[in-house]
Formats: structure tokens, C-alpha cells, sequence
């Protein structure tokens, strides 16, 4: 039995997310068809940090199942009166949501609101703690490629320490025995953070001729204000992918990157123009997003409509 919210990839076995990837294979090969899942439920979405992808694609997907979406916008929303979050989601729950998906900076948050609801909780990314929806997508879009997992060595780069999507691979990739590098300067990639099993490195240009798949990370400005990096620009000299790099990479690559992509820090404008032409060293950042849709239907087919897989 599958747990009732979905705040982590922690409690799932293998089989149960095989169950989730095969439902968004299915949504996928259906495209155009009418589904009516989640007719007569009103989905709440809050999210209270910026996103475009999570928050557009989990509204498309509750659309797509006939569903109504509850827009909770916490700029305009009476937290900002002085609401606390318990009266809020109250409040949810008396206009009739079935369900919430939610994006908060503070890891926990989650948790917290759980406890005052009987409503399934779906996480959209919770500060640096997780993102599961998003590593489901990263999986889906690399099997739908043909990549075997367990022959599969990912190179994940760049600000590990802020990110919640490679929190949730930690999760994942293990399940599906893909094996994985991490890549980063030592600030953002503290020993204690690594999982046992994980390879790691510093140095980048040592590890990308192994990776098969090269997953780069979002440097997120936003949460470095310990001032853990002296530069921007020179992080993207030591750990930006340039055109000095590419011709490290193997023949036979896939590029990957949770989106939004900083240009010009994590990888060069240049290099990612080029990158378009190659035929056999793949950018999957549009199929990332494309397929978010997919795996989000099918996270909400299975947690709010009750689907059994
Ligand atoms: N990947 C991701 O979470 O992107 P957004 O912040 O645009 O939702």
C-alpha cells in the first residue's frame, strides 16, 4: 500500500515507482485522449516559491484528468493578513479540495501541514529536502531513451548542497541500480551530504569521460547567502560545461538539467548551441519538462483518484 502523501521517494520500493513510470507511459501514449480521473475534485496548488515547470505541469495534468485546479496564491493568499497554515489548509478543505500539492522553502513544512489535514499532500519541491515528482521525470525521460539504468553512470554537477532534485536521485537512481558521480566544489559538496555507494569527485574534467548521462544542476543563487562561493564566474570556469569540455564527454551522451538552466554558469551558451547539432550527444532538457506532465498525471491518477498499480 502506497503511502497517502508524497513528500519523498523514501518509502517506496522499486515496484511502486515502476507502477507510477508505467501509468505516465500510458498517459503518454494517450495523448489526446479525454480522462476523467479526477472529475468533481478540486485540486489545490500553492506554491510558495517561483516555479514555472512543477506548478504549470501539475496544473496541466490535473486539466488533463478533468479536474479543477484551486489556485492558492500565497502573494495574495490571508497568510499574508496573518493566517497561520493550519487555518488555511482548513479553509481548503471547507471549499472541497481533495487534495494539495505544495512547494515550500522550509524542509518540514510538509509534514507540519499533514498533521491538520486528511487530504493527500503532494510535494512540488521542498526547500533543499526533496523534489520526487522531478526525479521521476528524469527516470522516465531516460528509459523512454533506451537508457538502461543499472548499465547507466550518471555525472550529476554542480550545487548538490542546495539541491533538493539530487536529494530525491539519492532516493531513486539506487532503486533502478543506475550508479552515480557527484561532481562540485568542496562548499557544495560536504562528505557528510554524500550517500554511501556514491562516487564523488572535485575535479570535472576527471569525470565527465565516464558519464553516460551528465545531470547538471541549477547553482541557486538564491540560497547562497553564506557567500560559499567567491564567484559565479569562476565557478562556471571550473564547473560549467564548455566547449573545452564537450570534447571530454562520451560520443554517445544525454545532457540533463532540472530546469531553469543559468546560461553562462552551468553551461555556455555556445556550448549548448553546439551541443543542438551533434547527433548522438543529447540535450533532454524540453523532453525533462515534456514528460513532467506525464509523470504528474499519473502522481495524481494514483494518490488522489485512487488508482491501484
Ligand atoms: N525543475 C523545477 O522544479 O523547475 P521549476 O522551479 O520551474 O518548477
Amino acid at each position: 500500500m502506497l503511502p497517502k502523501n508524497m513528500f519523498s521517494l523514501k518509502d517506496y520500493t522499486r515496484e511502486d515507482l515502476e507502477g507510477i513510470l508505467q501509468r505516465a507511459a500510458y498517459f503518454k501514449k494517450n495523448e489526446g485522449k479525454i480522462f476523467s480521473s479526477l472529475q468533481g475534485k478540486n485540486i489545490a496548488i500553492s506554491f510558495w516559491e517561483p516555479s514555472t515547470r512543477t506548478r504549470l505541469s501539475f496544473e496541466l495534468a490535473v486539466q488533463k484528468l478533468g479536474g479543477r485546479v484551486i489556485d492558492l496564491n500565497p502573494t495574495i493568499s490571508s497568510e499574508r493578513k496573518g493566517e497561520n497554515m493550519e487555518d488555511t489548509v482548513r479553509t481548503l478543505t471547507s471549499l472541497g479540495a481533495h487534495a494539495l500539492i505544495f512547494r515550500h522553502n522550509v524542509p518540514g513544512f510538509l509534514q507540519k501541514i499533514s498533521r491538520h489535514t486528511e487530504m493527500p499532500l503532494i510535494s512540488g519541491g521542498e526547500g533543499c529536502y526533496q523534489h520526487p515528482s522531478q526525479a521521476l521525470l528524469d527516470i522516465f525521460t531516460l528509459r523512454e531513451k533506451g537508457v538502461n539504468l543499472a548499465e547507466t553512470t550518471i555525472v550529476m554537477v554542480g550545487d548538490i548542497l542546495h539541491s533538493r532534485v539530487a536529494r530525491s536521485h539519492f532516493l531513486a537512481l539506487p532503486l533502478f541500480g543506475a550508479r552515480l558521480i557527484l561532481v562540485a566544489p568542496p562548499v557544495l559538496l560536504p562528505p557528510e551530504l554524500i550517500p554511501p555507494g556514491v562516487s564523488y569527485s572535485y575535479h570535472l574534467e576527471e569525470v565527465l569521460p565516464q558519464g553516460d548521462v551528465i545531470y547538471l544542476l541549477r547553482v541557486q543563487k538564491e540560497r547562497q547567502s553564506e557567500g560559499l562561493l567567491p564567484s559565479l564566474g569562476e565557478y562556471a570556469a571550473v564547473y560549467g560545461l564548455n566547449e573545452k569540455r564537450l570534447s571530454l564527454l562520451k560520443e554517445k551522451v544525454f545532457l540533463m538539467h532540472p530546469g531553469p538552466v543559468n546560461v553562462g554558469i552551468e553551461i555556455n551558451y555556445k556550448t549548448l548551441k553546439r551541443l543542438k547539432s551533434f547527433p548522438t550527444r543529447k540535450i533532454l532538457f524540453q523532453e525533462q519538462v515534456q514528460n513532467g506532465v506525464y509523470v504528474r498525471m499519473a502522481i495524481l491518477d494514483i494518490f488522489v483518484a485512487g488508482r491501484v498499480v
